[in-house]
């Protein structure tokens, strides 16, 4: 059949967590087999992230994504790191830390060093190459809202140029791995794409090191899709990587439909399969880092909303929805 990884001519990703890999359920060992099927990449959707990794000052706690890395390299994964860096995965004892901006800056700087550095030592061989486990690192998300900064704890802690300080560190920590920029609507909002490039083009021509951006691609049935195009071929023309990194498409964000109907999932279809082919056909071979699925199962996304949404790939015993049929016709480049 038709296996996405053997399609693209670029790594396939989706989400995994320590938990499920470590169970032995009847449930996760069918995931793992549609993993290994189908995917060569993977993201922790949520045990990377600095809530879980963070205990206090000088405390990381790396055994989720660890055992992460041991499955990706017994199993020929590459791991997309996510994410150093989010307003929505700070810590409670960080939230409400009181010592000085400065104290708070350099236990930011020790915690990405510590995490890039600590994740640079697995290697594997991937595509022929040895390279690192973890290839590469959402140094920060979301850092934008609409084509204003945030203001998030980060920026009142550390100024408008915490961004910048983030990937310097996370370059210092390790020369080789990629480091991505990852944000929601950058397809979709010019605005706020508009402010991003920006600032991508401000870190390159001040030497801040970027590798890539991350356009997440939370879509929806209807979304509309006249913005698609330009958005991938503005992001493409910074030179840099592009990840399309939590790909999903909603199909009753307007609450009208209590199941999944043939119109809608026909309507999703179509969408994974235009995200999929103006990704082959608009980034340039050399800048497609790859297409992360942010979920296996509908019921298992976080916009299932306990049953009101159904917008990923498979349904509850893994079976692909016509979905699937979309994003291989996409990845076909047709
Ligand atoms: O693990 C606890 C569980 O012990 C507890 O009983 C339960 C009660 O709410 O919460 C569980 O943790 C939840 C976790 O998902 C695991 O299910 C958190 O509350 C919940 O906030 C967390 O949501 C994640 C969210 O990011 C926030 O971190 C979603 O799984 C994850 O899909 C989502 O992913 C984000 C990307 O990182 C960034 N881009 C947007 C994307 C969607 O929001």
């Amino acid at each position: 059949t038709e296996n996405l990884k053997d399609i693209a001519d670029f790594p396939i990703g989706n989400i995994v967590s320590a938990n499920r890999l470590a169970s032995t359920s009847a449930t996760n060992q069918k995931f793992k087999e549609v993993l290994s099927q189908e995917f060569n990449s993977i993201t922790a959707e949520n045990d990377m992230k600095m809530a879980n990794i963070f205990r206090g000052p000088g405390d990381y706690d790396f055994s989720d994504g660890d055992a992460i890395v041991a499955y990706a390299k017994e199993n020929g994964f590459r791991v997309h790191g996510h994410t150093l860096v989010w307003h929505q995965s700070i810590p409670s004892w960080l939230q409400n830390f009181e010592g000085t901006d400065e104290e708070f800056e350099n236990l930011i700087e020790d915690y990405v060093k510590a995490t890039v550095s600590h994740f640079a030592q697995e290697k594997m061989s991937f595509n022929g190459e040895e390279v690192p486990v973890v290839a590469s690192w959402d140094v920060v998300n979301e850092v934008w809202d609409g084509s204003s900064l945030r203001n998030s704890l980060f920026r009142q802690r550390m100024g408008d140029d915490y961004t910048a300080k983030l990937f310097t560190w996370a370059r210092d920590a390790d020369p080789d791995v990629r480091l991505f920029y990852n944000d929601y609507n950058i397809a979709g909002e010019p605005s706020k794409r508009n402010a991003i490039l920006n600032m991508v083009n401000n870190f390159k021509s001040n030497n801040v090191p970027i590798d890539g951006i991350g356009m997440q691609m939370h879509l929806n049935h209807n979304w509309p899709v006249d913005d698609l195009s330009t958005a991938i071929q503005d992001v493409a023309a910074t030179g840099l990587l592009v990840h399309v990194s939590e790909l999903d498409v909603k199909v009753n964000y307007d609450d009208q439909i209590s199941q999944l109907t043939e119109e809608r999932a026909q309507a999703q279809e179509e969408q994974y399969q235009r995200a999929a082919y103006n990704y082959t056909q608009l980034v340039p071979a050399d800048q497609q880092y790859g297409i992360t699925i942010w979920g296996f199962r509908d019921q298992d996304s976080w916009l299932y909303e306990g049953g009101s949404d159904w917008a990923l790939l498979y349904d509850e015993d893994f079976n692909t929805k016509v979905a699937h049929r979309g994003l291989v016709t996409g990845l076909r480049g047709e």
